[in-house]
């Protein structure tokens, strides 16, 4: 089987922001330019907080006609959110994104959404969200980070590949990765959380998964070499004709290429 995703490898994790964000700025140049583009689709983590931080840096650089283009016509769906945190929450995705990309692009709420975490239904919010992408057409660009279980968003294995926007229970090992923004304590990290699904990242028109860091190596060498299967979500981005894997050399020491 010819190998499935566009691997990128770079030395570092300030050039693999630099060498990804030269493809989205591209990515962003073009959308200024589309008549109804489709939405962004945006994740948060440690991985895309240095990335959010350089793109503002590079859109401040930007002719202020394009950036006023850029901005008004932004539209951008995130991955996930918490269950049980209010969007005004330091801990929650909401105010990550606020902070990262809201407040210093100065969007207007409707053009940067998350799933409502305080919602009353978690349940009828996933379904909400969900039929607000379709509405829009589906995510055009997907940015992806990925869970040192394989998680994507919040599926957490096991995840089939049709599964679609819904609320899920937190793995103990993602409340432990999480846990930095809880005082290091995994038990006051929520325990549930509204997820895109497989199903909607899948239907996006290009992903980008970025990687980065010596604690993603063994589970990056397993997506890298595993068949598909639900005990790594990740893994069924391998049936997606566009995946862009971007990787710095940390990430990347225990994958085997072939040639
Ligand atoms: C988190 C989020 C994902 C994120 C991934 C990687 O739990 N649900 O959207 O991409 O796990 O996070 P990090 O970049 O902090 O390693």
């Amino acid at each position: 089987m010819p190998f499935p995703f566009t691997l990128n490898i770079l030395s570092g994790p300030n050039k693999l922001q630099e060498a990804f964000l030269d493809a989205f700025e591209e990515s962003l140049r073009k959308r200024i330019f589309a008549t109804s583009p489709r939405p962004i689709g945006l994740a948060s983590g440690e991985t895309m907080r240095p990335i959010y931080k350089g793109l503002i840096l590079r859109l401040q650089k930007w002719p202020r006609e394009d950036f006023e283009k850029l901005r008004s016509g932004w539209l951008s769906f995130n991955l996930d959110e918490y269950v049980g945190l209010a969007k005004s929450d330091k801990r929650s995705f909401s105010d990550f994104m606020f902070c990262s990309l809201g407040k210093p692009l100065g969007l207007a709420p409707n053009q940067l959404n998350l799933p409502n975490g305080s919602c009353e239904d978690p349940e009828e919010e996933a379904i909400r969200y969900s039929e607000e992408i379709s509405r829009f057409g589906g995510i055009g660009i997907q940015l992806l980070g990925i869970g040192l279980n394989g998680h994507i968003g919040f599926n957490e294995p096991p995840c089939g590949l049709d599964a679609s926007c819904r609320e899920v229970f937190l793995s103990e090992a993602t409340r432990k990765q999480n846990s930095i923004h809880f005082k290091d304590e995994p038990n006051l990290v929520p325990t549930k959380a509204i997820t895109l699904g497989m199903k909607e990242i899948l239907e996006s028109e290009e992903i980008h998964l970025i990687v980065s860091g010596s604690r993603k190596a063994r589970i990056l060498a397993s997506l890298i070499h595993s068949e598909c299967t639900d005990l790594l979500p990740a893994s069924w981005l391998k049936t997606h004709k566009r995946v862009f894997l971007w990787a710095d050399h940390e990430a990347s020491m225990q994958v085997e290429i072939n040639n």
